[in-house]
């Protein structure tokens, strides 16, 4: 990556723990790895609800949403997705310093991009997730009709059908959402976030 010409860094007025004392809060990230149908969407969500609920102010950021606008011009290609989670992390190192707990629920398939997501946003900051969902039970659902589609090749470079899965190797937890409760499987993430 090339470092800025001629651009100086701006320095804030403000920094992290004025704006965590001001929420009350730590600033973290719960990164959610999984296959598509594993059920990060749905355990980000709830996770949001349940912190929500503690008082604690929590953003979702949901691959299919940013696909939609900040990254609208990637593919699914190893490069395009090497961006997606280059500028995510950027992006939840900006919210991460201003005191937010941000919850992303992206495929994330590569070991290496996490890596680089959890060098960018600090180790301290960053809660793996795996989403541990077998990709027999995942194509069992095919909730968005995805891996018909897949397999009968009409969708290219499909994780876990013609894309490679790299799972994480020390997660902070594992959750296979097809033999705990949803209620269970929040309990335990909401147990990542400190002071919660
Ligand atoms: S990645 O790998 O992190 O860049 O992917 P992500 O940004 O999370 O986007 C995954 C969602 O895009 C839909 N989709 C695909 N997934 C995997 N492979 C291919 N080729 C593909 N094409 C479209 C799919 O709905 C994913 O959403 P989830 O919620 O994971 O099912």
């Amino acid at each position: 990556m090339q470092k800025p010409e001629n651009i100086v860094w701006e320095k804030d007025y403000l920094s992290r723990p004025d704006f965590e004392d001001l929420l009350g809060q730590k600033g973290c990230v719960l990164w959610f790895t999984g296959l598509s149908g594993s059920g990060k969407s749905t355990l980000a969500k709830a996770t949001q609800k349940a912190l929500h609920q503690l008082g604690r102010y929590a953003i979702v950021l949901d691959g299919d949403n940013i696909r939609h606008g900040l990254n609208k011009n990637l593919t699914f290609s190893e490069e395009d997705r090497n961006e997606n989670i280059r500028r995510v992390s950027e992006v939840c190192k900006l919210l991460v310093n201003h005191g937010a707990i941000v919850i992303t629920a992206f495929i994330s398939p590569f070991r290496q991009d996490r890596i680089n997501a959890k060098a960018v946003i600090g180790q301290e900051s960053f809660k793996e997730v795996f989403v541990s969902t077998p990709l027999a039970v995942c194509i069992e659902r095919d909730v968005k009709g995805l891996y018909a589609k897949a397999q009968r090749g009409e969708i290219k470079n499909f994780t876990g059908i013609s894309q490679p899965y790299e799972e994480p190797l020390m997660p902070a937890l594992s959750i296979n959402t097809s033999e705990e409760h949803l209620e269970a499987s929040v309990g335990r993430i909401v147990g990542l976030v400190s002071g919660s």
